[in-house]
């Protein structure tokens, strides 16, 4: 895998960002099994709680266009000048397609990223348990 790809992809998907609330851009760069990369940007509303994240965006156009098995994660936040990471919302819907050693790996406009596993910032996943139900 090319991370510095993946992180140039998700510095694209920023462009597409629609924040002009928070005037905060990020963007997502998901790495498919089979190599494709699609692009996910946030999207705001004013109606604040609308918000659609940068990465959800990203799992959320996959999965539309039949993926549904994922290698990578990349998040580049422009408007900041430190490692932004998932939220807790975007955590649980990248636990609940991944494994919990899926790579994620995040960075300000610095882009020095941090790199860490679904595993790390979403333990304690029971998706197997609740599958088997
Ligand atoms: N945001 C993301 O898209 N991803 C993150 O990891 C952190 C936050 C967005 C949501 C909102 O549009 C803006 O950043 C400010 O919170």
């Amino acid at each position: 895998m090319d991370k510095d790809e993946l992180f140039s992809e998700a510095e694209k998907a920023a462009e597409n960002s629609y924040s002009p609330y928070s005037k905060f851009r990020v963007g997502a760069a998901l790495l498919c099994e089979d190599g494709e990369i699609i692009r996910g940007a946030n999207i705001e509303n004013r109606s604040f709680g609308l918000t659609n994240c940068a990465e959800r965006s990203a799992i959320f156009t996959a999965l539309s266009k039949g993926q549904n098995s994922f290698k990578a994660l990349a998040i580049y936040c422009p408007d900041a000048d430190y490692a932004v990471s998932p939220c807790g919302a975007c955590r649980q819907v990248i636990s609940e397609f991944t494994d919990q050693s899926f790579p994620i790996f995040f960075s300000g406009n610095e882009k020095k990223y941090v790199e860490t596993t679904i595993g790390e910032l979403f333990p304690f996943n029971a998706l197997d348990e609740l599958k088997e139900r």
